[in-house]
């Protein structure tokens, strides 16, 4: 898979995959040097094959390191009782207004201290790791103080730090209203706008500001002032959007040129219209409307109407927790209407331009990150057909074999 980092893939080109039979990478210093024919490869590297390593992926698939472009991969604690409780007919919005949801991951992640979040939250990630992930987007929302906030997007600095898998840190200070809060939602978002976001974006802990603009949560005008207050600062918008409820907040992502609306499971035909002509990248995030027991965001409708789509498994402990995109490549199949090759483009590139690495990751390209991972599966359809299985043979990250035979090196 090559070519094509300049923008987000729309329409028709989601199709187009540049797959080349019999080819052959060459990796060096942690970056793609060459991309071909076996054949061709052989004949330039000839007077070095002798030095280099040698991975024979005969009969197997090779694409770039999936990408994930939304995760609430640092928190404290699970929430298995109230996915109990929604078996039996709770839903998540109410669950969240009792205190619970998001509210109960807040106090979990503000007991924990920093040790115990790093701890938490590497397992997560060496599963992604295992599961083909490379970059991983990484959003904070659990702490809803700038204490706590900044804990947790100090946890993930580290985690990039140390960890091979790459984290884009996103602020989300504006994930829920906080408890005492509850009787003046107004003052919060003025705490975000006025300390939380320049404080995260002086300390340069995050690159985006999010919002969880929802009925109940904040509101299409809050979550505008809390995004335009992050672009002053120079954090990128992104939205959870239309997730619950039609909120127009697809229409909110085109008006203020936001990177992307992610969730969209109910976004209105004119919302998606208007991402297409401002250019917003939808992140769906299939794995979310099959855990809520929910109808599922129309993939189908938003690619024929000209919106880049990119997938992600939203990881979180309330409505996504899993960290398999390979399962929610196989869902934006059966439940959003999309081809295998939509969803390997929806995984890979477009999801790096979701996250603005689309000229650095994404796909096997000359000059990009030698970030690859090996499936042993015949061809890309055979991906997503035989599901439920975890075909992750090997994973390079940045040229360093992070994943050999299925297991961590
Ligand atoms: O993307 N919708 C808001 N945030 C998360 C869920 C967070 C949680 O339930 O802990 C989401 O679905
Ligand atoms: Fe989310």
């Amino acid at each position: 898979m090559e070519g094509g980092s300049e923008a987000a893939r729309v329409g028709k080109q989601m199709e187009e995959l540049g797959i080349i039979e019999n080819g052959s990478v060459w990796l060096e210093d942690g970056i793609i040097h060459a991309v071909g024919r076996d054949e061709e490869l052989a004949a330039t590297y000839q007077h070095r094959m002798a030095e280099a390593e040698i991975i024979n992926a005969s009969g197997k698939l090779v694409t770039p390191g999936l990408v994930d472009p939304h995760t609430h991969l640092v928190h404290a604690g699970t929430r298995e009782n109230e996915f109990n409780m929604r078996l039996q007919g709770a839903t998540y919005m109410e669950i969240m207004n009792n205190g619970g949801g998001i509210h109960a991951t807040t106090t979990a992640t503000r007991q924990a201290d920093h040790a115990a979040l790093f701890a938490q939250s590497k397992k997560r990630l060496d599963q992604f790791l295992l599961h083909g992930v490379t970059t991983v987007e990484a959003k904070s929302g659990y702490g809803l103080t700038l204490e706590h906030e900044l804990k947790q997007l100090e946890v993930a600095k580290q985690l990039h730090e140390q960890h091979p898998v790459d984290i884009v840190s996103t602020f989300m200070g504006a994930h829920a209203v906080p408890r005492d809060y509850k009787e003046n939602p107004d003052q919060f978002v003025q705490l975000v706008i006025d300390e939380m976001i320049p404080e995260v974006a002086r300390r340069g802990l995050a690159e985006f500001n999010d919002v969880f603009c929802e009925r109940g949560v904040f509101t299409p005008e809050q979550s505008r002032r809390i995004l335009e207050a992050g672009m002053k600062h120079g954090l990128l918008p992104k939205i959870h959007a239309d997730e619950i409820e039609p909120y127009e907040g697809a229409e909110l992502a085109a008006q203020i040129g936001a990177v992307s609306a992610d969730h969209l499971l109910r976004a209105s035909d004119t919302g998606i219209k208007r991402m297409a002509e401002a250019g917003v990248i939808a992140v769906l995030l299939p794995g979310t409307a099959f855990f809520l027991m929910a109808e599922s965001a129309n993939g189908r409708k938003m690619i024929d109407a000209g919106v880049a789509v990119a997938i992600s498994t939203d990881c979180n402990p309330g409505s996504s927790p899993t960290v398999s995109m390979p399962l929610i490549m196989n869902l934006g199949c059966l439940k959003m209407g999309m081809t295998p090759a939509e969803v390997l483009t929806a995984a890979t590139i477009n999801a790096a331009h979701a996250i603005r690495r689309g000229r650095e990751i994404g796909s096997i390209e000359r000059g990009k990150k030698a970030d690859v991972t090996i499936f042993d599966v015949p061809n890309y359809m055979v991906l997503q057909y035989r599901y439920g299985v975890n075909h992750v043979q090997t994973v390079i990250k940045s040229g360093v074999k992070v994943v050999d035979g299925g297991r961590l090196v």
